[in-house]
């Protein structure tokens, strides 16, 4: 059994999150998305809020299941039998902070990262630039799911 995470934030889950995911389901028995709990960091939706989402997104992909973590993601590795983290890469900027964290990943727990080339349709995208264009009113629609474009009209509206 080949089981991959693909960790992250997901405040909220954009489109380029979800043709990783969907790639790596392509590639691995069992993908699991897993939402980091940071009790540094407000989001603009509750964990359980994105962990909802990501799952009505994933729903179609039998291979998919999404789950919430705290602490080092090489323990949560450890404890869940997976063997690999799955990240996009979307541009050289990527790569550097990437590289760090799965070398001392690997330092760590000697679990290996396999990077995919984002799908250059998504190159440019990410949550904080959605959050940023829809809190001024911008069109999102085709950078995140239609359930993600649905939520953050209310959760705007209300604040
Ligand atoms: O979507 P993000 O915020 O870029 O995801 C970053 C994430 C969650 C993958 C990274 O911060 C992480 O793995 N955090 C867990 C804590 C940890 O293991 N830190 C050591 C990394 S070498």
């Amino acid at each position: 059994m080949r089981r991959v995470v693909c960790p992250g934030s997901f405040d909220p889950a954009t489109n380029g999150h979800l043709d990783i995911v969907s790639r790596a389901s392509g590639l691995y028995d069992e993908v699991v998305v897993a939402v980091l709990i940071n009790v540094t960091k407000k989001g603009l939706f509750s964990v359980d809020e994105r962990v909802d989402m990501l799952r009505e997104v994933t729903k179609d992909y039998g291979n998919v299941r999404v789950e919430r973590f705290h602490g080092l993601l090489v323990d949560f590795c450890a404890e869940n039998g997976i063997t690999a983290i799955v990240k996009g890469l979307r541009a050289v900027s990527d790569f550097e902070y990437e590289m760090q964290m799965a070398q001392m990943n690997y330092r760590l727990a000697k679990i290996e990262t396999v990077f995919m080339t984002t799908n250059p349709l998504y190159s440019f995208l990410s949550s904080s630039l959605v959050k940023e264009i829809a809190t001024y009113g911008g069109d999102v629609s085709g950078l995140v799911p239609e359930t993600v474009i649905g939520k953050l009209r209310s959760r705007l509206a209300a604040e």
